[in-house]
């Protein structure tokens, strides 16, 4: 199993690229089977998410065609409706073909999706919207068999607004007859993304960005060219690497837009940050201030997606923070880690309270999901001597190439065997 030795105390200078976002291209990925035509995205990050969707695009029957970062999709053959259920394990963000499978053959099988390192997932909410919207959805022994002969719009309430549960029913709507209108949606970046592909090809969506959405059914879909916005969890992720070692990063290639709760935290931590539309640079302090408390909220509010990468950095501030975690059940297993590394963390519930230590020292550590893992990567650049990382497999799910990455701004990180 591969791993990360990384040699802390060096500080990072120079410019980074930021890869497209991979809450965007999954979803629209997925959406690509809807027209049954051709859809060129561009921008696509190298992820192993990435290459799991694709598997299952080509499993159902579409062509693909990849370049660089040009992913060329042709789904007019599709021509089965059951999602592998391997491939469902291995990526449960796949339950988002729900929607786009439904509304291009009226069918799809696919295995419960399941909990993950994270939490238990639900999936109640997604369901429930489509079942509003008229499919017929049987759970049997872990799988669910969905049909929808006609999809017909309507009013939908969401009680959460899932990410996940707002692409579902957005794609759902796309040829359903008259209109959807979904309510209390998710107001994330990717959801515009999404709605903007989605217009491209001819659906008629408004509203992405604003907690109302609204869907008019359409027949008629074509071909289209999409590019992916930048990735803002990876911009953030390398926003505290520049943070935690008292460097001086530029990232190209950003929408500073979709970082604004990333900048003000990191500027309450004493960074200097400076910005126009599409690229920022970033400066540490020599000590990061603490943060009485950082709360994750659904988008516009502190992202949950960079809360461990936060933490990373308060585990070395000047006092005690708070970081308080409304999203998602567990997503506190980096603390262990952390620890081991000299933290000083204590969680109680769903919050976790940092007294912030004069250096983190190098350790043998696990990453046990994909952004705790990345909080390790951080806090080894900071940390005194060598950290070593294993189940790296599972920062790779999210970050394309991201030891290259740090190695061209200083940081002395190998990927080993
Ligand atoms: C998306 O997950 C992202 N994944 C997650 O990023 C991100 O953390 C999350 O949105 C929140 O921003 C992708 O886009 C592929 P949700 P999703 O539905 O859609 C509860 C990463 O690290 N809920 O908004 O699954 C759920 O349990 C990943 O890149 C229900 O109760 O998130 C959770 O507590 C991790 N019932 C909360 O809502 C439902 O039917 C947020 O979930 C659906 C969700």
């Amino acid at each position: 199993m591969e791993k990360f030795i990384i040699e802390g105390g060096k500080r990072l200078v120079g410019e980074a690229l930021v890869s497209g976002a991979k809450n965007s291209v999954l979803p629209i990925l997925a959406a690509t089977v809807i027209n049954g035509k051709n859809s060129t995205i561009l921008n696509t990050p190298d992820l192993r998410d990435v290459g799991i969707m694709q598997q299952i695009l080509l499993s159902v029957g579409c062509k693909i065609n990849k370049m660089d970062n040009m992913i060329h999709v042709d789904s007019r053959n599709l021509n089965k409706v059951r999602i592998p259920e391997d491939l469902v394990r291995e990526m449960r963000s796949s339950i988002v073909l729900l929607g786009a499978m439904l509304t291009r053959c009226g069918e799809v099988e696919i295995s419960y999706p399941g909990g993950c390192e994270i939490g238990p997932r639900p999936i109640d909410l997604h369901l429930k919207g489509l079942r509003e919207l008229g499919a017929n959805i049987e759970e049997l022994h872990g799988f669910l068999y969905c049909k929808a002969e006609n999809l017909k719009g309507c009013e939908i309430q969401l009680d959460y607004p899932s990410v996940g549960a707002t692409e579902n029913i957005m794609m759902a709507a796309v040829k359903a007859k008259g209109s959807t209108v979904i309510r209390n949606a998710a107001r994330e970046p990717e959801i515009i993304d999404l709605q903007n592909y989605l217009n491209t090809i001819g659906a008629k969506v408004y509203g992405g960005g604003t907690s109302v959405i609204r869907v008019d059914g359409v027949d008629k879909l074509d071909s289209a060219d999409h590019t992916i916005i930048p990735d803002r969890i990876v911009a953030g992720t390398y926003m505290v690497a520049s943070a935690i070692t008292g460097g001086e990063v530029v990232l190209k290639n950003i929408e500073v837009e979709h970082i604004q709760s990333i900048i003000a935290k990191l500027r309450e931590a004493g960074c200097m940050v400076y910005n126009n539309c599409t690229t920022l640079k970033i400066i540490g302090p020599r000590t990061p201030n603490a943060i009485e408390t950082v709360q994750t909220l659904p988008y516009p509010g502190f992202p949950t997606d960079m809360q461990a990468q936060m933490m990373a950095l308060l585990t070395i501030g000047n006092g005690t923070s708070i970081i308080k975690e409304t999203i998602f059940e567990n997503r506190f297993k980096h603390v262990e880690e952390l620890i081991r590394m000299g933290a000083n963390i204590q969680t109680v519930g769903k919050a976790a309270v940092i007294k912030g230590v004069n250096n983190l020292t190098g350790a043998k550590v696990s990453a046990k999901d994909l952004r705790g893992g990345a909080s390790l990567v951080l806090s080894a650049l900071s940390a005194k001597g060598t950290t070593e990382i294993d189940n790296i497999y599972h920062i790779d799910r999210g970050y394309d190439s991201l030891e290259k990455v740090l190695e061209t701004l200083g940081a002395d990180i190998k990927r080993v065997l």
